[in-house]
């Protein structure tokens, strides 16, 4: 059966200067989502249930702020903080579905149980609490990242049935999963030094600004979170969890399909994983960035140059919760449900003050029990569909891939991309 066009053609070009945003038609399908802000219809709420601490292994410890204390315990969550995880989730549903959004959720999946494969063993598994590191929605199209923890190499099986379901409802969209690396010990940098967060040594902060991560390149691998979807421009967060290959892979496979596929950094971020607390999109025009920890330049120009206006994000001040895989920039992951309206934790009153002044409309949410689990809103929640198509936000790059030249960023090192400079 041929798919409907969803006939779209207005483009959001009023007042942005010489270059017009272009639009085209996108297939309906029951999985669309081509951003991070048109209003959201359909989406995955993860689960705690059955949840462990994984053992610490090679990509561990150099990414987790506390990791030293964190992971002298390992083996199954407390019932206590599953518990406190999972009615934070339940409301969270009922959040969404009072919202008129139909969620779905992965299956109970026990992880305590061991990881082996013929390169590796780990003796627990991790979380189905965090969907949005395991799934990339881009269009039509649901990715099942690679990763690189090997606790977490089985994590998509949590999903598998509700993507089966999924897919025995609708036929069109596509179900893809990336390549999954070995996780051998070739792929890690097993001497990369441990430190926590805030105070990263002089050696630590070199290697990040030169973008050398605990992880190496020996093969491809990426996590979902660390992409941020912009209609045809997505940007890939060069960190622990993503590698350049990683990139690579991404923008060999969407770029066929005319996706633009970016790769930058955050040379201030000391444990580099996942994006989504440092590079927030709130609407077709709006970027939420984290003050420390900004983008390079040749982002900010770009921003700049294609009518994007910028807004600091800001933390409440409060303690880490006590377990916290994450830092007190969590309060910056928030859900979009469409272009003024946000989720936010209840708690980050700073944030929801400054996000009104700003014309948003806040809905507190508590969340705050999430954050041993690996993170908050956006992290305990992945798209399955969007009102979004597949439409340009960057009228520069239109008219560059106009002229034929290069429009995929990806410049090495602290470099600008030369079209750029
Ligand atoms: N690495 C981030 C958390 C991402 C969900 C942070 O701790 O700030």
């Amino acid at each position: 059966m041929a798919p409907r066009l969803l006939q779209r053609c207005i483009p959001l070009a009023g007042g942005r200067g010489p270059l017009s945003r272009s639009v085209v038609t996108a297939p309906v399908s029951a999985v669309n989502s081509f951003n991070e802000w048109g209003r959201l219809t359909d989406v995955v709420v993860g689960r705690c249930e059955g949840s462990t601490i994984p053992r610490n292994e090679p990509a561990f410890m150099a990414k987790v702020p506390k990791s030293k204390e964190l992971f002298k315990m390992e083996g199954p969550r407390s019932q206590e903080a599953i518990q406190r995880g999972n009615e934070e989730l339940d409301n969270l549903v009922r959040v969404l579905e009072g919202l008129g959004v139909r969620v779905r959720r992965p299956e109970g999946f026990d992880f305590d149980r061991p990881v082996q494969t013929p390169d590796f063993a780990v003796p627990y598994g991790n979380t189905s609490a965090m969907a949005r590191d395991v799934l990339l929605t881009v269009g039509n199209e649901i990715i099942e990242a690679p990763m690189s923890w090997r606790s977490r190499f089985f994590e998509y099986r949590a999903y598998r049935k509700m993507l089966n379901e999924l897919f025995e409802e609708d036929g069109n969209w596509l179900w893809t999963a990336a390549p999954k690396p070995t996780m051998a010990d070739s792929m890690y940098n097993l001497d990369y030094p441990v430190d926590p967060t805030k105070d990263a040594s002089p050696e630590r902060r070199k290697l990040i600004e030169s973008r050398i991560y605990c992880t190496k390149e020996a093969e491809p691998h990426f996590d979902a979170a660390d992409v941020m979807r912009f209609g045809k421009d997505l940007f890939v967060n060069n960190s622990y969890t993503t590698n350049r290959k990683g990139y690579e892979w991404l923008r060999r496979h969407l770029s066929p399909k005319g996706f633009r596929v970016h790769f930058f950094d955050f040379p201030q971020d000391y444990a580099p994983m996942h994006v989504d607390t440092n590079f927030v999109p709130l609407n077709s025009h709006t970027v939420m960035l984290n003050p420390e920890r900004m983008p390079r330049p040749w982002v900010m120009r770009l921003l700049k140059d294609n009518g994007w206006q910028t807004i600091e994000g800001v933390v409440s001040g409060q303690p880490i919760p006590e377990m916290s895989q994450c830092s007190e920039w969590l309060a910056l992951n928030i859900l979009s449900v469409d272009e003024k309206t946000v989720l936010v934790e209840e708690s980050e009153l700073p944030l929801m003050e400054r996000l009104d002044k700003h014309g948003f409309t806040c809905i507190p949410v508590p969340i705050r029990g999430l954050a041993e689990f690996g993170g908050g809103l956006h992290c305990s929640t992945t798209d399955i569909r969007r009102e979004s198509v597949f439409e340009s936000y960057f009228p520069q790059i239109d008219h560059l891939e106009a002229r034929g030249e290069d429009v995929h960023f990806a410049p090495y090192g602290a470099e600008s991309p030369a079209v750029l400079s």
